[in-house]
């Protein structure tokens, strides 16, 4: 293990006390969810053991460049073969769930339909959900965490194509059968406008697998995935399965940077129509795009749902999730922003309509100058979490509602080791401290129904396109020994969740 040298000047303080610890009632909804996650692609490594095949990511990850630091994700944590130790440990802090995903590609090596099934890997998946079930910590699954069958993607354009629709339902029906009654909570699809916007956002450079870079893929593939997300609850629901199902939604709705300006609140709901909106609209209000996407793209670009298509969309989910990891301010554009003018005539860049201004916590947003002119980052709170769940709720009502991941990146440089050896994630901890604090006020307050939390990531891993660097685990991975070490933020998120159990 890197051994981190102590920072030169002053440290803060490892614990920030959070707003609970002041906070009469400590009381949570019975059956609340301390959770960690993780994603196969991220964790799992052995990429090209017991019969999968190649995905999207393995491929992606061979382009000179494509990772930044040259890294590839087929060791990296091993959990494919260490999953017994690893639930073992989350079990020992306290957690009472994993949410992780299953690979499509060890399912269906090919993807398709009809294609050959592997065995292997479904009955390793069996394997994986029975040992958590065994140490206590309910197995949550997701079927689709961005690693797609590379088959799929070489055939015709993977989430760009309609032929993925059965093909998505045809793995998710075999998945859902295989498992059922022993995997309470299932999500079809992880963060949808990330794997549909940054895998091929005209003009990001596509910094994401497939990285294809064309302006109307991100809404064809919104289109196509939001079709195989209804196909796959409709199976789901028809097959009697058990538990309850959702997808993970991401980004925030966004707060108006100036409040009191009319631009800013409108570049708000810009923002939040293309954004979180144009998957969450159709699942939690009217079955359709929202009504400012449909005015701005043209059918090319977007296609338009059947009314069949939008009943089957309209209820498609059973609960809210949202992986919250840093506030966001969203501003109006300063008029004559070069960005801006460069892109007006293409309709499929809805960046031109608003400025997003993020919060620096998440670790892969730095430069904390609050000036929305600059379209530059902004430093922002975790009391800004109880305004946005207050925002998500009344936008898309739901009973219940999960964080279904949260969490940061701290860099091993700025830790230092102290008493007991511990690797000291000061920051981290103290989001977590902070946000977990802030999301006990949403619920005795603001009776936000929050019934879960969950922390990114159960173990350091590979962040996609930015490889190993990043260091978002509660626990430390030596990437030699793949010995795993808890951090600050696992020991104090245990403390945090044995005293509330302790008063559940
Ligand atoms: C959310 C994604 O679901 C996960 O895969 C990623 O590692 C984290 N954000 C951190 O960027």
């Amino acid at each position: 293990i890197p051994v981190p040298s102590p920072p030169p000047a002053l440290y803060p303080s490892w614990y920030a006390p959070a707003p609970s610890a002041i906070f009469p009632n400590l009381s949570l909804p019975e059956g609340f969810i301390f959770g960690v996650a993780t994603s196969a692609y991220q964790v799992e490594g052995a990429t090209k053991m017991e019969g999968k095949g190649p995905t999207n990511w393995d491929w992606a990850s061979r382009q000179p460049g494509f990772i930044q630091d040259n890294t590839t994700a087929d060791i990296t944590d091993l959990n494919y073969y260490l999953y017994k130790e690893d639930a073992a440990r989350a079990a020992a802090i306290g957690v009472t769930a994993h949410s992780f995903s299953i690979s499509w590609a060890r399912i269906y090596p090919f993807g398709v339909a009809g294609s050959p099934l592997n065995q292997e890997g479904l009955d390793h998946y069996s394997d994986v959900i029975d040992s958590h079930l065994a140490v206590g910590v309910d197995p949550v699954v997701t079927l689709y965490h961005w690693d797609t069958p590379l088959a799929l993607d070489a055939y015709y354009g993977g989430f760009t194509s309609p032929q993925i629709v059965d093909d998505f339902v045809n793995y998710a029906k075999t998945v859902f059968q295989a498992y059922n009654g022993r995997v309470k909570t299932w999500y079809t699809f992880n963060e949808p406008s990330v794997s549909c916007g940054s895998t091929s956002q005209y003009p990001f450079n596509a910094s994401m697998a497939p990285g294809v870079n064309i302006s109307t893929a991100p809404y064809q593939c919104a289109y196509n995935l939001l079709k195989a997300h209804a196909g796959a609850v409709k199976a789901f629901r028809e097959m009697g399965i058990q538990g309850e199902i959702a997808y993970k939604n991401n980004d925030f709705v966004g707060l108006p940077w100036r409040s009191n300006t009319t631009d800013d609140i409108e570049a708000v709901e810009r923002h939040a129509s293309f954004g979180i909106g144009l998957y969450a609209n159709p699942v939690y209000v009217n079955g359709d795009w929202p009504q400012i996407v449909k005015d701005t793209l043209p059918e090319s670009y977007l296609p338009r749902f059947t009314e069949e298509e939008m009943a089957d969309l309209k209820g498609s989910a059973d609960f809210f999730a949202i992986d919250s990891y840093a506030s966001q301010y969203v501003a109006a554009p300063p008029s004559g922003t070069a960005g801006c003018q460069a892109n007006m005539s293409d309709p499929a860049w809805p960046a031109c309509n608003s400025v997003v201004l993020y919060d620096s916590n998440a670790g892969w947003a730095v430069g904390p100058s609050p000036d929305p002119a600059s379209n530059s980052w902004l430093q922002a709170t975790p009391q800004m979490l109880r305004g946005y769940l207050k925002e998500l709720v009344e936008r898309w009502p739901s009973d219940k509602l999960y964080i279904s991941e949260f969490g940061m990146d701290e860099p091993y440089e700025s830790m230092r080791t102290e008493m007991f050896q511990i690797l000291e994630d000061s920051t981290t901890t103290n989001y977590f401290m902070t946000n977990l604090g802030e999301a006990l006020l949403a619920i005795h307050e603001d009776g936000i129904p929050l019934m879960g939390t969950f922390s990114w990531g159960m173990i350091d891993n590979a962040e996609w396109n930015y490889g190993l660097e990043p260091k978002f685990g509660i626990q430390h991975v030596n990437y030699t020994t793949l010995e795993r070490t808890y951090k600050r933020s696992a020991y104090a998120l245990c403390v945090f969740t044995l005293v509330l159990c302790f008063y559940m």
